[in-house]
């Protein structure tokens, strides 16, 4: 049997596992027509609201970068710095729900093929927020979007009833997705935010509420550094900063350990990874956990605005990976999915040398009542 790249996820067929996620690449009907003549299988829109969006003055993003000498981490571009992380503090996408919907139409007009999601955004505070959340998810859906994704991730929400607020709070997440499901004709998906001390309980909400898959991770929360000359921090306004989201390869192992947690807690349900993928060992990673999609962000942000060259590597990469595993009778994703996610064990499961003088980090209880255990 030849292999194929391409993959059903929450009942969608798309050409092959790799979507851009929901971000500056996905803010146009430009970029996202460019993404898809690059070889994309998906895109995720920048997320839809129907709130009022006023970004900060000046820069919405930077990158980080770190140099080999001295391992110092700065937004200041030098030679020979290595990528490090995007960071940003940007909003949902500034343009109207009228602005959004002829583009959708005309987007899955030209790529019939193609997966669309649509990522949407309101409030949760009452009932008038719950239908925000139904006449987005029914517009969309009537433009042509495959698919919603619901953020409940965005971590620059002063608002404590919207974005990664709703995804730390499993009652909002419950309710919220029971109310798209409600009015959703296609697949729901639940974008939830890293910063929660315990994410498959949110997960477990979202499930609750009928989510079809859970996406993870939108940025980590994190601020600037802070220049040790102008002693001002490397991105501000006036001087000032707030919490922004880290995103890049310096999330990649916290990302997968968010993903291995839900992969673990919840084995037959679907999810989606973003955090650091550039290249397809990384986006393999993902899928060894469980994964059946996966998709990229600052990665294709430096690369022509939507990653022709980051595509073209992960698709390359998994054609080469099916083609040494064909002796093993792999034949696309699902051959592999999955395959290391057992592997995440307790500590106390880990061989060590004395494997009889350790007991999981508790004293030796002695006496009659250690004799008992
Ligand atoms: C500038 C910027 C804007 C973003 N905007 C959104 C957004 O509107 N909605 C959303 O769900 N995620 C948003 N994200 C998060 C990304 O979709 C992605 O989850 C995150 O960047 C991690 O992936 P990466 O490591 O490939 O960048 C944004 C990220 C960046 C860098």
């Amino acid at each position: 049997m030849s292999a194929t790249r391409s993959v059903n996820f929450t009942g969608l067929d798309f050409a092959n596992p790799f979507l851009l996620s929901s971000a500056p690449p996905t803010e146009s009907e430009s970029n996202i027509l460019r993404a898809f003549e690059a070889g994309w299988a998906g895109v995720v829109t920048k997320t839809i609201g129907l709130h009022p969006v006023v970004n900060v003055v000046g820069a919405k993003a930077k990158f980080m970068r770190t140099s080999p000498e001295d391992a110092c981490v700065s937004m200041k571009k030098r030679p020979g710095a290595a990528l490090h992380s995007s960071w940003n503090w940007e909003l949902i996408s500034d343009k109207t729900l009228d602005w959004w919907l002829p583009r959708i139409r005309r987007i899955k007009q030209a790529f019939p093929d193609r997966i669309l999601i649509a990522s949407i955004m309101a409030g949760s505070g009452n009932d008038k927020e719950l239908q925000n959340w139904q006449r987005l998810a029914r517009d969309c859906q009537d433009a042509g979007a495959d698919g919603l994704e619901l953020n409940f991730s965005c971590p620059h929400m002063d608002r404590r009833d919207m974005g990664s607020n709703i995804g730390k709070d499993q009652g909002l997440c419950s309710v919220v997705t029971e109310a798209v499901k409600e009015a959703a004709t296609v697949p729901v998906w639940c974008k939830l935010t890293p910063a929660t001390a315990d994410i498959e309980v949110e997960a477990g909400a979202c499930f609750r509420g009928g989510a079809d898959a859970i996406v993870s991770s939108n940025t980590f929360p994190s601020i600037p550094l802070i220049d040790p000359d102008t002693l001002e921090f490397e991105i501000n306004v006036d001087g000032l900063v707030s919490s922004g989201g880290l995103g890049g390869p310096a999330i990649l192992p916290l990302s997968l350990a968010k993903m291995a947690q839900l992969t673990r807690a919840f084995p037959e349900r679907s999810f989606s990874g973003i955090g650091g993928i550039s290249d397809f060992s990384q986006a393999l990673s993902y899928i060894l956990l469980g994964c059946g999609t996966v998709q990229v962000c600052t990665a294709a942000m430096l690369d022509q605005a939507v990653g022709p060259n980051v595509i073209k590597r992960l698709l390359a990469g998994l054609d080469a990976f099916l083609e040494r595993h064909a002796a093993d009778g792999w034949t696309g994703v699902e051959s592999f999915r999955g395959l290391r996610r057992d592997r995440i064990v307790a500590q106390s499961e880990i061989r060590r040398p004395d494997a009889a003088g350790y007991h999981s980090g508790y004293e030796v209880t002695e006496g009659y009542a250690g004799a008992e255990t």
